[in-house]
């Protein structure tokens, strides 16, 4: 007999508006990254978003160095979306030792979000993150792109990551 724990589970029906964000995605050419006080640099990466059928998207964002491949940025977190209405929340938790809330409004395939909280660990390295604001959207060619900036204690808000992923 099969086992009724092996079936997937139904997209939970209130995420219905982001189930174009679920599945594999893989950089689709190397990630740009920078900052005004950091080295230019490129990177891959690989997104994980997948649901067990509760009212919650489980994401999990790995990134490599292009070249040698050795694992750099992580972050993980759940999605939800405010039943009724237009807004998602993402919880995330990041391998660096900061951890935040994002929250904006899902307009069509695209996701605007800005950082409600940021907290880190008491040895989290300086310079200090004090906001980020990050764009998540389908582009009509089937690709998806992000684009995340962020303000420290030392500049103020400004791109440090454009990326594009292709559905794997
Ligand atoms: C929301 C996500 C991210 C945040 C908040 C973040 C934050 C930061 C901060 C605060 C710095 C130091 C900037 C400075 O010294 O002024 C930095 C540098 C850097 N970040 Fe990110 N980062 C994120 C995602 C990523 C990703 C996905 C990569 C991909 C590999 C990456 C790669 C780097 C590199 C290579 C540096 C320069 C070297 C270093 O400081 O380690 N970051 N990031």
């Amino acid at each position: 007999m099969a086992c009724p724990f092996n079936q997937t589970a139904e997209l939970n029906p209130g995420l219905l508006p982001l189930d174009w964000l679920l599945g594999t995605w893989e950089s689709d050419e190397p990630g740009e990254g920078c900052f005004p006080s950091i080295k230019p640099f490129r990177y891959t990466e690989t997104l994980h978003f997948t649901h067990v059928g509760q009212p919650v998207i489980n994401f999990m964002f790995s990134a490599f160095h292009s070249e040698t491949k050795k694992p750099l940025h992580r972050e993980c977190g759940f999605i939800r979306m405010q039943p009724g209405t237009n807004r998602v929340a993402f919880i995330i938790a990041q391998n660096s030792g900061l951890v935040e809330i994002e929250e904006g409004d899902l307009t069509a395939q695209q996701l605007n979000l800005q950082s409600q909280a940021v907290a880190r660990t008491s040895f989290a390295r300086e310079p200090h993150v004090q906001q980020i604001s990050r764009v998540l959207q389908l582009r009509p060619d089937g690709r998806l792109e992000q684009t995340v900036s962020m303000a420290t204690d030392s500049q103020p808000l400004m791109q440090h990551l454009h990326i594009t992923y292709r559905r794997s």
